[in-house]
């Protein structure tokens, strides 16, 4: 009871003070002073604040079930209770639903010292109980608009279940198919990542994030995590300066600028300094040169870890070089509860730094609304209203149809017909109300997915049979431990050989599990996991007419498959959704609109593989007798499916591509081209819109994303398609982080893909 008036006391007090301060705000901010009323507030509550305290806000400590990393040190609640009610944290995560948020909330507010309120945070990546498609399956959308609206959703939910903070959007760029984690980011291209992770934050966050159904958005893993050598998880990055600051830069920066209010440092290490303990990624760039004035929290345990990179001596120097390099919270790592304190006293640590990151978290938790009411996020009127509702699903089948991609359509398959078919449904993943859920959906339960069988189903008369084949696995498909996915049991395929032969078209559902992909799931083969392959060739011996729909984390290499089966569906995992929508596009009653966020290469051996490669200086056969130009021997340069590829059941004709160059009096290039809908349905395309800086003093790409616009034309319909390029468009970080413009030659393409050679040459002077 104490505690409690004493806690209602300093809020009263806070609260007073700031009222006046408010005042004095509104003028200082017409002043142009950077001081705001929150600020106020949380420099009156600093001002009281014992040094362990101020530790304990900068420590975030796991829930009680849920575990997204190594095991937790400590899993005695006991402890974490009586951490709460010494004010010794300041942030849980993987604590979810009212009642759990409640109780531990309850005790940070009612039984603390000074009753301040935790941020709860939670890995709501594409949704929360209901699920949209995996990240990189929206971006494939292409659709900003869509994509806010799955964000918004997303916070509708986890905010009704206590969650007011979530660890997405992940923005890493990342060009290597075989590191898992591809399936949480918006793909390989800097330009729309950045588009991407805007709409992401702006859905999260909306425009009050002190509403109830908002929550705090958080950019990650700062940064080049997307880089990891071999693309094995959490390994070592090793990229140049230009990849930096011209590639997986510019999304994170996006964030900023949307005004993110978090951001996640990264496993990684890169150029030999740990992401936690640099002080150039976190100081220099992020609060340094973008302004950020949010928090960073570690990724789990990446503060210890930096022991076993090789960078700190112990625990505490690892506290030491993460508070100094500028991570203001810990997750699990448990080295500032226990070594900040002393780090401080020993001054081997500036109070000040401890002071700015506490003032960042306590500002975060003024913003969201937390200090005027705690339980604002834990009302279980509304949790139960607002889980699994009509208005979240419906979104989550609206993005679940919109990220599918057209890959490949011959022998005139797609669309089905509505009525009078035989169809088989083959593949183990047909019938899976799991895997579609993908990976990263920790509150979701298991078997709530619709499947692509129920899917089609649901949808019409037509006569479906079913056979599985073979398994995907045969272990276990589960977040935490290791997937045996070496299945030998061939015994069901001549079972579904069969009644493909019967059918008058065949549907396979084949890729990886859910579970193939996502944070630890790095993989060597880019093939379809299990003896799909073999499955899919035995089919195909039999009936030709094989529908392929892919669902799949990652890029796949599938060249067997691409030269041979007459239609493949890229269905990605679309969540919660996923058989409606996929059966929706099937019949045609959607017209495909998704292209590619990542390009799809023909071995894994090609990978990294990107459309915005550089062009090196033997980029072409000089003569078919010398074999000194940049090549593989036994593949190809290209790639299977290349970035931005994506077929509607409509046909596009692109044609009087022009440019006016008004650069030197108004400052523009204008490009524009016609559009045709050359096809029987009406259809939506994304016009996309390339540069390539001919000659600089960094090599630039041979293609750079600048611009699309989606664009829908009914039957014979044509429309002019205009862009704008100004100089920022064609401009880029130099090697000292400086965003330069360089006159010169610049080629300008517009098209359906990135391979598009509709172009023209513009000179600058
Ligand atoms: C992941 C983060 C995630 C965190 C908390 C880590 O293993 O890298 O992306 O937000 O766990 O679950």
């Amino acid at each position: 009871m104490r505690q409690l008036l004493f806690s209602v006391f300093i809020t009263l007090f806070i609260v007073s003070c700031n009222t006046e301060l408010s005042n004095n705000q509104m003028k200082n901010s017409a002043q142009n002073s950077t001081k705001s009323a929150i600020d106020y507030k949380v420099d009156s509550l600093l001002a009281i604040m014992t040094l362990e305290e101020k530790v304990g806000q900068m420590n975030q400590y796991n829930g009680f079930w849920n575990v997204t990393g190594p095991t937790p040190q400590d899993g005695d609640a006991a402890k974490k209770y009586d951490d709460l009610r010494r004010g010794r944290v300041g942030s849980m995560l993987n604590v979810r639903g009212v009642k759990e948020v409640r109780a531990v909330q309850k005790v940070a507010v009612e039984e603390s010292r000074l009753g301040i309120p935790l941020i709860i945070g939670f890995d709501v990546i594409h949704g929360y109980k209901t699920l949209s498609p995996i990240p990189i399956a929206e971006s494939a959308s292409w659709d900003m608009e869509a994509i806010e609206k799955s964000a918004k959703m997303a916070a509708l939910e986890a905010s009704a279940a206590g969650i007011n903070w979530t660890f997405a959007p992940m923005v890493d760029i990342s060009r290597d198919a075989r590191w898992g984690r591809v399936m949480e980011g918006g793909g390989e291209d800097p330009y729309l990542g950045s588009l991407i992770a805007k709409a992401r934050v702006r859905g999260f966050q909306g425009k009050d994030l002190s509403s109830a159904s908002t929550i705090a958005a958080c950019a990650k893993h700062f940064a080049a995590y997307g880089f990891a050598e071999g693309g094995r998880d959490y390994n070592t990055v090793d990229i140049g300066t230009s990849t930096l600051y011209n590639t997986v830069f510019p999304p994170f920066r996006a964030t900023v600028d949307a005004g993110v209010m978090t951001f996640m440092n990264s496993f990684n290490e890169l150029n030999g300094i740990p992401a936690t303990g640099d002080s150039f990624l976190q100081r220099d760039i992020l609060k340094g040169k973008w302004g950020f004035d949010g928090f960073v929290v570690s990724d789990w345990g990446s503060i210890k870890e930096m022991i076993d990179h090789g960078y700190a001596q112990d625990l505490k120097d690892a506290a030491r070089l993460a508070v100094i390099a500028g991570s203001d919270m810990d997750m699990e790592s448990y080295a500032y509860v226990d070594r900040l304190v002393a780090l401080v006293n020993e001054k081997k640590v500036d109070v000040a730094l401890i002071d700015d990151s506490v003032k960042r978290i306590l500002k975060a938790k003024y913003e969201l609304g937390l200090f005027d009411d705690p339980y604002r996020y834990c009302d279980e009127a509304r949790e139960k209203k607002i889980t699994g509702s009509k208005e979240i699903n419906e979104a989550a089948l609206d993005i679940a149809k919109k990220s599918i991609v057209l890959l490949k359509n011959e022998l005139n398959l797609l669309p089905l017909k509505k009525e009078g078919q035989k169809i088989a449904v083959i593949g183990a993943l047909a019938n899976d109300k799991t895997s579609p859920l993908g990976s990263w959906r920790i509150a979701a339960e298991d078997e709530t997915a619709v499947s692509v069988l129920e899917g089609l189903q649901n949808y019409n008369k037509n006569e479906y049979t079913y056979a599985k084949g073979v398994d995907v696995t045969t272990g276990r498909t589960d977040f935490v431990y290791e997937l045996d996915i070496n299945t030998t049991d061939r015994s069901e395929i001549p079972q579904a050989v069969a009644v493909a032969k019967k059918a008058d078209v065949v549907i396979m559902v084949l890729g990886e599990h859910g579970f193939q992909s996502g944070e630890a799931r790095s993989r060597t083969q880019l093939d379809l996991p299990g003896l799909q392959q073999e499955l899919l060739e035995a089919v195909y011996a039999e009936n030709k007419k094989v529908i392929l729909v892919l669902t799949n984390g990652r890029p796949l290499a599938l060249p067997w498959a691409a030269e041979n089966v007459p239609a493949i569906v890229e269905a990605w995992q679309l969540g919660t959704q996923s058989g409606h929508a996929i059966a929706q596009v099937l019949y045609g009653d959607y017209n495909p609109s998704g292209k590619l966020p990542m390009t799809f290469p023909r071995s894994v051996g090609q990978v990294p593989i990107y459309y915005n490669y550089k062009n090196t200086g033997r980029p072409n056969k000089q003569d078919d007798r010398i074999v000194f130009w940049s090549h593989y021997t036994d593949e190809e340069n290209t790639p299977l499916f290349p970035f931005g590829h994506g077929l509607s059941y409509s046909t596009f004709e692109y044609s009087d591509f022009s440019i006016n160059n008004e650069f030197n009096t108004n400052g523009k290039i204008t490009a524009q081209i016609n559009l045709k809908n050359t096809g029987i349905f009406k259809g939506k395309e994304v016009v996309q819109l390339y540069i390539r800086d001919k000659f600089a003093s960094v090599t630039r790409p041979v293609r750079e994303l600048k611009g699309f616009k989606m664009v829908e034309l009914t039957p014979r319909e044509t429309q002019t398609i205009t862009f704008e390029l100004k100089k920022e468009d064609l401009s880029f970080f130099n090697n000292e982080g400086e965003f330069i413009f360089e006159p010169g030659e610049f080629e300008i393409y517009i098209g359906g893909s990135s391979i598009t050679t509709m172009g023209d040459t513009v000179t600058i002077e």
